[in-house]
């Protein structure tokens, strides 16, 4: 889907449409543009009936002012004057476009927005799309709850915001390159949105294959060729399911030639029954997105080649499901990685690790990478740790681990680091082959990131654990999505920051 609602940019003074969006402090003082409106008394008036005291994010919904060609006006608290942070706008931007949606066209005189006002413009703009998307291809009614009837029209979105603001051609510039990142996002919610029947890993493969008309080259590995690999670990895991199992490897080279690429890894697990140690059905729908970290990689590299960015950045993406069936791997199951090590399967649910093991491998050993970062919705631990609100890290390289905190922070997708130790890893040590895939029950999180490290040789990676953040997150001003698609703008702004823009 593209990016909605579609957003231009004007200069302060050209006409405005008949819903207007303008900015008050908590002294209720207006910018220049929108004082240009001349509303007298009329803010101050609706402001005390309403106890509006314009503290950031509170909304004043004044209906038919005096006002030539407003119908409505919309007045938007900024809280007392400062400098707003691109969090700040962002959010601005989710709690503006939920005032305006359903609604007719609107324009949102956009000002006092400090010293950088491209950046603050174009994180209002990117957190008015990521609020407003919807994946509701699959309803035929309405989703009001006022309204369910199964005749009721779907709730229409507002189509199209005029930005007026001040040096309106440089905005929309950078603008151009922002909204990568927005369909970026979408990209990856639609893909965890997407239910397993309908999106198993043949289809998610074909959907990355997309890419390419963005310049992004696509490289998918079947069966055969994961064989001739020697992937035990991740054709294990495959061989209960009777969809068979695809590897996508994304390349976008906007950098040097000779620079040696970024490697994203995605654990892809279309839908994760828990295999032969099967989960409790309570829930179990919401495996189908196992897939997040894929659909954070894949996200990410449609952004950065959307956007052109100078850096040589490579997605792999392992796509299985993990399913029961006769011909399932067996809890006591020894199977023996690509990197050689051999693995005993105590629990068949501990799937992710055995992907992830067999990419990380192939990404040593194939694509020469300056650093790696895995995503995966890899432990229900992560969850209870952390909860919803922070993705966990853990990494054998601090400055890797500090630009992607650093990155979580200006994108406000936020991360929380995580230890790794010797005495977490010997928790692994197998009665019957190099290690087993499970821990125990203590540390879940940890040893499960431990299990990864022993497939890191000499090069600096990080994992991010996004059980609890990719999808079933609380709702935010920024998203009301399922699927939140977290970790594309993390990834997006790790690239701009560290690996030459
Ligand atoms: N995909 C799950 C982890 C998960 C749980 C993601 C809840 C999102 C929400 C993973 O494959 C899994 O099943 N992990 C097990 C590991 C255990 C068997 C050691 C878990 O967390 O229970
Ligand atoms: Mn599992
Ligand atoms: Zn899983």
């Amino acid at each position: 889907m593209s990016l909605t609602p579609r957003i231009t940019f004007i200069s302060p003074g050209s006409s405005h449409r008949r819903v207007v969006v303008l900015f008050a402090d908590n002294k209720l003082a207006l910018g220049p543009q929108a004082d240009t409106l001349k509303t007298g008394k009329l803010i101050a008036r609706a402001a005390k009936a309403a106890d509006f005291k314009g503290k950031i994010r509170t909304i004043l919904n004044i209906l038919a002012p005096d006002i030539a060609g407003v119908e409505r006006l919309i007045v938007i608290g900024l809280g007392p004057p400062a400098d707003l942070t691109r969090d700040d706008w962002r959010r601005l931007g989710g709690v503006v476009l939920a005032t305006i949606d359903g609604g007719p066209d609107a324009t949102v005189f956009l000002e006092r927005l400090g010293g950088k006002v491209a950046d603050g413009a174009t994180e209002f703009c990117l957190g008015m799309v990521l609020r407003a998307y919807r994946f509701d291809k699959y309803k035929h009614q309405g989703t009001d709850e006022a309204d369910n009837s199964e005749r009721a029209p779907k709730k229409k979105s507002i189509s199209a915001v005029a930005v007026a603001i001040d040096g309106a051609a440089k905005v929309r510039r950078a603008w151009a390159s922002r909204a990568a990142a927005g369909e970026g996002v979408y990209l990856a919610r639609d893909l965890v949105n997407e239910p397993a029947n309908l999106l198993g890993p043949v289809e998610f493969s074909a959907r990355l294959k997309s890419l390419e008309s963005d310049g992004v080259a696509i490289e998918i590995l079947g069966e055969k060729e994961l064989s001739r690999l020697k992937m035990g670990a991740l054709l294990g895991v495959a061989q209960g399911a009777s969809r068979p199992p695809r590897v996508v490897i994304m390349r976008w080279k906007g950098g040097r030639t000779t620079a040696k690429p970024l490697v994203l890894v995605g654990k892809g697990v279309v839908f994760d029954t828990g295999g032969i140690s099967i989960k409790p059905s309570a829930g179990m729908e919401d495996m189908k997105g196992d897939m997040g970290g894929a659909a954070a990689v894949a996200g990410a590299m449609s952004a950065l080649a959307k956007r052109k960015a100078k850096a040589n950045v490579v997605g792999i993406v392992g796509l299985v499901e993990n399913m029961p069936d006769a011909n399932a791997q067996r809890p006591g199951d020894i199977v023996t990685s690509m990197a050689g090590k051999t693995v005993e399967v105590i629990n068949t649910d501990a799937e992710g690790r055995l992907v992830l093991a067999d990419l990380l491998h192939y990404a040593q050993k194939h694509l020469k990478p300056k650093a790696m970062v895995d995503l995966a919705t890899l432990t229900g631990a992560i969850i209870v740790a952390l909860g919803h609100h922070h993705a966990g890290l853990f990494a054998n390289d601090d400055a890797l681990a500090d630009a992607i905190i650093d990155a979580g922070e200006a994108t406000g997708e936020k991360i929380w680091r995580m230890p790794l130790a010797k005495s977490y890893d010997k928790m692994l040590d197998s009665r019957f082959a190099d290690m087993k895939n499970i821990g125990g029950r203590d540390a879940g999180a940890i040893t499960a990131a431990q299990f990864l490290k022993r497939f890191v040789e000499n090069v600096p990676w990080a994992h991010l654990d996004i059980a609890g953040t990719a999808m079933a997150s609380p709702p935010s001003d920024i998203n009301k999505s399922w699927g939140s698609g977290f970790g594309v703008r993390l990834l997006d702004q790790l690239v701009a920051d560290q690996y030459g823009g």
